[in-house]
């Protein structure tokens, strides 16, 4: 396999609910929408990645059902290798719940399901990749086993800790980026990143054991601290948010498909904010990302993206 990015990450099924705004609790409301399409982080960043042009693979796992039919079936239609994603036949295709509110906020619960059987592919020589991205959907052991073949191929591992827990200490020093949105970054390393000083953020970069850092403001666009310390603010792309689920995801493919085609960070970091934006204006997760193509049509692209 000849590839740009290695995903090992979730498949989920969504269950997507639109309401004007949440229910309290103990209150009952009617959706004013509803869908059901193929999600999870791991899936997302895969189809975000591979529609914007990149050879992706993804490792994961589903259950032996219709969900896992369905996730699987769009996830290579859009263009990506699910060879490594097993099929686990005692245990459910992972679920989310996703409620988005009429501001386009979302509110997600997931189940674990078959992702509990994620495993990162072993290193051989059968794979070649350029960037190798890991996220929390899955167990530490499929994270570091993310590491452990981006050691091996001699890529980039590229780290997206969300839902967020604690870094395993086995990946200590083994993230080339960290990608966290500001309230992970406030979890993970007690900074506020609207009012610490770039000092504060280079030496949170250095504390969480990251060669680079990349923070997600959502609207506010993105901060990028690179391993000299030298922070940069990208700005998105101003919107009118429809459906901000999956965002985050569509960021996070871009990014490590603007860097497996030789981008800087900083680039891809305002490549990816922009991609972010395009996902929360269409409804849905995947359904949501933007060919370049699209992206072309949408908005001016600089020259370096721009699709030759
Ligand atoms: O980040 C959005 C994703 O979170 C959804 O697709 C859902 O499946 C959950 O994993
Ligand atoms: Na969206």
């Amino acid at each position: 396999m000849n590839l740009d990015v290695v995903v090992v990450g979730s498949l989920n099924l969504d269950r997507t609910y639109t309401m004007p705004m949440l229910p309290d609790a103990g209150e009952t409301l009617h959706a004013t929408g509803t869908m059901v399409s193929s999600g999870g982080k791991g899936a997302n960043q895969a189809v975000a990645a591979s529609k914007l042009g990149a050879r992706v693979a993804l490792a994961g796992a589903v259950g032996c059902d219709d969900a896992g039919d369905a996730v699987l079936g769009a996830v290579s239609r859009a263009g990506v290798d699910t060879s490594l994603v097993r099929r686990i036949p005692d245990a459910p295709t992972g679920e989310a719940v996703i409620l988005v509110d009429g501001e386009g906020r979302n509110f997600i619960v997931v189940t674990e399901g078959a992702n509990a059987a994620a495993v990162a592919p072993e290193p051989s020589a059968a794979v070649e990749a350029k960037v190798v991205v890991g996220g929390f959907e899955v167990r530490d052991e499929s994270v570091i086993g993310a590491a452990a073949l981006a050691e091996s191929v001699g890529a980039l591992f590229v780290l997206n800790p969300s839902p967020f827990r604690p870094l395993p200490a086995a990946i200590a020093g083994r993230v080339d980026v960290l990608v966290v949105n500001e309230h992970e970054l406030a979890e993970a390393a007690g900074v506020d990143v609207d009012t610490e000083s770039d000092a504060a953020l280079a030496s949170a970069r250095a504390d969480l054991g990251a060669a680079a850092l990349v923070v997600t403001l959502g609207a506010r666009g993105a901060v990028a601290v690179a391993d000299d310390g030298s922070v940069v603010r990208v700005p998105a792309v101003t919107v009118q948010a429809t459906d901000t689920s999956g965002a985050g995801d569509a960021f996070m493919g871009a990014l490590v498909a603007r860097m497996a085609a030789g981008a800087s960070m900083v680039d891809a970091v305002a490549f990816a904010a922009a991609v972010g934006s395009y996902s929360a204006t269409n409804p849905g997760t995947q359904l949501s990302y933007p060919t370049l193509a699209e992206l072309e049509g949408w908005m001016v692209l600089p020259p370096a993206v721009r699709r030759r």
